[in-house]
């Protein structure tokens, strides 16, 4: 398969750029996705230098494995969430590393395969896993919560006005038969929004499901807990994110990283003694080139952020 088919990573040249400080350290890509970071990373590595790459969804496990094989010395591959990325780090007996990077979301790979049930785009099951293995569906989401816990996802992941609306017309659609498709799912939307709003709503509606489905806010919130007592000093982080939602997440955890002082801004100083963990690299986020817009309209809503681990701190 042509890897850009896969899928085409975004601002490589930018990740390369923060990420890459020391060509004989190790490396965590969380997100390996089609391998195009990591291969960007192993390129700009010396034969000392060793990447440890992740994903939950086992189709871009194989596909890595295959295109990295030039690097197969050099590199390790889990199959496993990254907000189990301390366990990962204990099974290859690892306990620093210089370099962690994120691509959060979805691939092309996952998108553009119907049977995955991540597109309105094209017909398939309501699944939307990116790791397989595990048990909730898309397809549960729609067809089990009630109103509420629907309207409550629309809202909340996919910031969507009419999030009641549509969850009470998913409800009334259920009782004759169950939602079984992307199609279906997507043409009760569409009737139940004027048609100028309905590419939108739907892009939020399959976006909210989604996260949903993989409790994505949730693991990234971990995994950004664990990533700065994993990385050495100097060492950096680099964080790729497509939406605001996961945006924020990883823009407060660094400024919280960066400034933890929980005194009241009454206190003439700092009684509580917590120390900045990180420097913040990227002072305005990182947004893709219209060149590279143009070329990949996927990475249209990118969103780079990078920080430095400060010396002396855990
Ligand atoms: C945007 S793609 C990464 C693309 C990759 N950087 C490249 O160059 O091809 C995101 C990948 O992250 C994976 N992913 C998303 N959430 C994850 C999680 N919580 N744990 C592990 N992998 C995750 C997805 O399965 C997908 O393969």
């Amino acid at each position: 398969m042509n890897p850009n088919y896969f899928h085409m990573p975004v601002m490589k040249d930018e990740v390369i750029e923060y990420l890459i400080t020391d060509p004989s350290g190790t490396y965590i890509d969380c997100t390996i996705g089609g391998a195009g970071h990591s291969l960007a990373i192993l390129e700009s590595l010396s034969l000392h230098g060793r990447l440890i790459g992740v994903d939950t969804d086992q189709q871009a496990i194989e596909f890595a494995e295959q295109r990295l094989q030039q690097f197969e010395n050099q590199v390790r591959l889990f199959h496993a969430n990254f907000s189990e990325l301390t366990d990962v780090m204990r099974e290859v007996n690892i306990s620093q590393v210089i370099g962690i990077l994120f691509d959060l979301g979805v691939s092309s790979h996952q998108i553009d395969n119907g049977q995955r049930g991540f597109s309105y785009l094209t017909d398939g099951p309501l699944d939307m896993r990116m790791n397989r293995n595990q048990k909730l569906t898309a397809r549960d989401i729609v067809n089990d919560y009630s109103v509420d816990e629907l309207s409550a996802i629309f809202k909340e992941y996919g910031e969507e006005r009419q999030s009641r609306a549509i969850a009470r017309a998913i409800v009334g659609a259920r009782r004759k038969s169950p939602v079984e498709t992307t199609v279906e799912l997507s043409d009760i939307i569409r009737r139940t929004v004027p048609h100028k709003f309905q590419i939108k709503t739907l892009s939020r509606i399959f976006q909210a499901i989604r996260i949903r489905t993989n409790d994505e806010l949730m693991s990234l919130t971990h995994v950004l807990e664990q990533a700065i007592p994993l990385l050495k000093e100097g060492g950096r982080l680099v964080v790729i994110s497509y939406h605001s939602l996961e945006d924020k997440i990883v823009k407060n955890f660094l400024r919280r990283q960066n400034n933890p002082c929980t005194c009241p801004p009454s206190f003439p100083e700092c009684v509580c003694h917590k120390k900045p963990t990180v420097k913040i690299l990227t002072k305005h986020v990182v947004k893709p080139s219209e060149r590279e817009i143009s070329s990949n309209k996927r990475s249209r809503s990118a969103r780079l952020r990078a920080a430095e681990k400060i010396n002396g701190t855990t």
